[in-house]
C-alpha cells in the first residue's frame, strides 16, 4: 500500500519507471536557512516526502531544535541539523543531491532591492560551501533578489571550476502558484486552481515577472474588461506586496513560498529519479541549453545570460529551455519592459562577484 501510494504521489503525471528502480535511488535534500520563516515550513514539507531519505538543515541559529522536532515525524528521511562554526555547513552538505537556499533577510514594507547587500554575501558564502562540498548537487535559490542571487551562485561555481548551468535554478514557482490562484478567482472557480497552469516567464521581481495569461490552461473570460486584465497582471507581478503589507513589517511570504519551494523541489526530485516530461518555469542560465537559448534570444530580441522560461527537467538538470511561443502584443510589451531591468539585475550579481571573489 505504501509503495502504491508512493507511486501515485510521485509518478502521477509523467512516464513511470519501476517501483524498484524508484526506490533504489536515495535522495539527500539540504535546506540552508532552515530555521527561518520559509526554512521551517519548507523543511517540514520536505520531511513528508517519502522519496527523501536524508534531510540536512543548516542555519546560523536553531537548527538542532528544528531537526530534533522534525526527526519525530514517521517518514523515512533521517534529519540532521547543524550550526556554524566547526564545519557545520560542510557536514550538512556532504552527499547532497538537492540544496534549497532560503537563507537571508526578507524585505520590509517599502524596501525592495536593498536586500541585495546582505543576501548577496550570504548566498556567496553558502554557494562556496556547495561548490567545495557537493558541486554536483542541484541548487535551488529562493533568497532574494533571485535575479541577482542566481548569477552569484553561477559566478562562485565558475570560480571553483565546477560550474554546470544545467544544475542551478532560481525558484520562481511562487509567481506561478499565485497566477493559478488569482486566475481561479477571476474565472470564479477556486476549486479549479490546482489544475490551472499559467506560464510565468522573465524573472522574479516586479515588472520582470511576466505572466503569459494567453497561454493559461483555463482561458480568461473573453469579455474581461481591460482594466481587470491589467489589474490581474499587476497582482501577479506585485503579489508579494500584499503579504508584506498584511504582515506589517514582520516579513514577506513564508508559508506560500514554502509550498511553492516544495512543489519545485518535488519536480526536481522526480526528474532526478528518472521521471520524464516534467516541465516548470525556472530562472536559469541560457547556457544550459544552447538550442533553446538561440530560439528564445530570437524571440526576445535581446541577449540575456539568465531568463525564466518553461524548462524541461531530467536527471542531469535542464534538458530543454522552451521558447515563449505565441504571445499577444500586450505580453510582448511586458517582455520588453522586463528585459532592461533583468539585464541590470543580472549585472549587479555578476559585478558583485567580480569585486568579491
Ligand atoms: P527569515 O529571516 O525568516 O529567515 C531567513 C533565515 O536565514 C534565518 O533563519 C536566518 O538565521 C538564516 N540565515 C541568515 N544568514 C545565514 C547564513 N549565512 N547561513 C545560513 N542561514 C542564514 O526570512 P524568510 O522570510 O524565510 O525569507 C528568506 C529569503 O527568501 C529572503 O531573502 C526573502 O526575500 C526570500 N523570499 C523569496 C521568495 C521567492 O519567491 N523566491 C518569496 C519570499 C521570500
Amino acid at each position: 500500500v505504501r509503495g502504491e501510494r508512493k507511486r501515485a504521489e510521485h509518478m502521477s503525471d509523467g512516464e513511470c519507471i519501476s517501483l524498484e528502480e524508484w526506490e533504489a535511488k536515495n535522495v539527500k535534500a539540504v535546506v540552508l536557512g532552515a530555521a527561518g520563516g520559509i526554512g521551517q515550513p519548507l523543511s517540514l514539507l520536505l520531511k513528508t516526502n517519502p522519496a527523501i531519505t536524508a534531510l540536512g538543515l543548516f542555519d546560523i541559529v536553531n537548527t538542532p531544535g528544528v531537526a530534533a522536532d522534525l526527526s519525530h515525524i514517521d517518514t523515512p528521511a533521517v534529519v540532521v541539523g547543524r550550526l556554524p562554526p566547526n564545519d557545520g555547513l560542510k557536514e550538512v552538505l556532504k552527499g547532497a543531491d538537492i540544496v534549497v537556499i532560503p537563507a537571508g533577510v526578507p524585505r520590509k514594507p517599502g524596501a525592495r532591492d536593498d536586500l541585495f547587500k546582505v543576501n548577496g554575501g550570504i548566498v556567496k558564502d553558502l554557494a562556496t560551501g556547495i561548490a567545495t562540498t557537493c558541486p554536483k548537487a542541484f541548487v535551488l535559490v529562493i533568497s532574494n533578489p533571485v535575479n541577482s542571487t542566481v548569477p552569484i551562485v553561477a559566478e562562485v561555481f565558475k570560480k571553483h571550476g565546477v560550474y554546470d548551468p544545467k544544475r542551478i535554478f532560481g525558484v520562481t514557482t511562487l509567481d506561478v502558484v499565485r497566477a493559478s490562484t488569482f486566475v481561479a478567482e477571476i474565472i470564479g472557480k477556486p476549486s479549479a486552481a490546482p489544475d490551472i497552469v499559467v506560464p510565468v516567464v522573465g524573472g522574479h521581481s516586479g515588472v520582470t515577472i511576466v505572466p503569459l495569461l494567453s497561454q493559461s490552461s483555463h482561458p480568461l473570460p473573453s469579455d474581461l474588461a481591460s482594466d481587470k486584465f491589467d489589474a490581474l497582471v499587476k497582482r501577479i507581478q506585485f503579489g508579494g506586496d500584499e503579504v508584506v503589507k498584511a504582515k506589517d513589517g514582520a516579513g514577506s511570504a513564508t508559508l506560500s513560498m514554502a509550498y511553492a519551494g516544495f512543489d519545485f523541489a518535488n519536480k526536481i526530485i522526480r526528474a532526478l529519479k528518472g521521471e520524464k516530461g516534467i516541465v516548470a518555469p525556472s530562472f536559469v542560465a541560457l547556457k544550459a541549453d544552447a538550442a533553446g537559448a538561440a530560439e528564445l534570444t530570437k524571440e526576445l530580441g535581446a541577449e540575456l545570460e539568465f531568463f525564466s522560461s518553461n524548462v524541461e527537467l531530467g536527471p542531469e538538470g535542464v534538458v530543454k529551455i522552451h521558447p515563449l511561443g505565441k504571445i499577444t502584443s500586450a505580453e510582448t510589451e511586458l517582455v520588453k519592459a522586463a528585459i532592461p531591468e533583468l539585464q541590470t539585475n543580472i549585472k549587479t550579481g555578476v559585478t558583485y562577484c567580480l569585486e568579491k571573489l
